[in-house]
């Protein structure tokens, strides 16, 4: 892009391959997504520990920390919830490019948002875990009391609630915690990933 004095140096960096090699590892893109509440956090947390304990470096990119920081001026209106992605995916990018193996706990409550996620890291880095758990135990467990706040009409434009989340298509993966355990989830997920992200010696 030269058309607005902007000269990116991409070409002379050193590349994705190079890290790889350096960490001894694949990067790819782990992103879940369900409703507040399903247990994304939680089974990103121990998949990453699960990982780590095998010599892989991982990155962790969590809603509550990421809108507590680089997002905390984005609400939950449509268009803060495309911009939220949107910047997640950019920063993602960047980890990914740098041979880490990234993990994303968000909503991500549509399609089209995950979609272009999925756009901006790459469809080939990007495996997308569904959390399935249902609304009705997300909203029996209510960790944060936000969908009694929700009911009360406390909080607008809450998922599950007062607004949409619609389920992905084809996701690589279905979790649904109110019927796994946390270490039968996390099985099955390095089922799937492992083979992907290590480097056969
Ligand atoms: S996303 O829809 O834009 O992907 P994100 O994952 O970043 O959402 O943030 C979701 C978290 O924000 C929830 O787990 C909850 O703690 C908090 N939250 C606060 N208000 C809302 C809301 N209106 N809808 C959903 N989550 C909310």
């Amino acid at each position: 892009m030269t058309d607005n004095n902007i000269y990116p140096i991409f070409d002379r960096m050193l590349s994705r391959q190079d890290k790889e090699e350096l960490l001894g590892q694949h990067s790819m893109m782990i992103w879940f997504t369900g409703l507040s509440g399903s247990g994304k956090s939680t089974i990103a947390i121990a998949l990453e520990r699960e990982l780590h304990k095998r010599g892989l470096l991982c990155r962790i990119l969590d809603g509550d920390n990421i809108r507590s920081g680089i997002n905390n001026n984005l609400g939950f209106t449509e268009a803060d919830r495309v911009e939220n992605i949107r910047r997640i995916a950019e920063v993602s990018k960047l980890f990914i490019d740098t041979g880490i193996i990234t993990i994303a706990a968000f909503i991500s409550p549509n399609n089209d948002i995950r979609e272009m996620a999925a756009n901006i890291i790459g469809q080939e880095n990007f495996l997308e875990v569904y959390v399935s758990t249902p609304l009705a135990e997300c909203e029996r467990r209510d960790v944060k009391g936000l969908y009694a706040k929700a009911r009360r009409g406390e909080i607008q434009n809450f998922t599950g609630i007062s607004a949409p989340f619609e389920a992905p298509a084809h996701p690589a993966l279905t979790l649904d915690t109110s019927v796994l355990s946390l270490e039968e989830s996390v099985n099955k997920l390095l089922d799937l990933v492992l083979s992907k992200i290590q480097i056969k010696k």
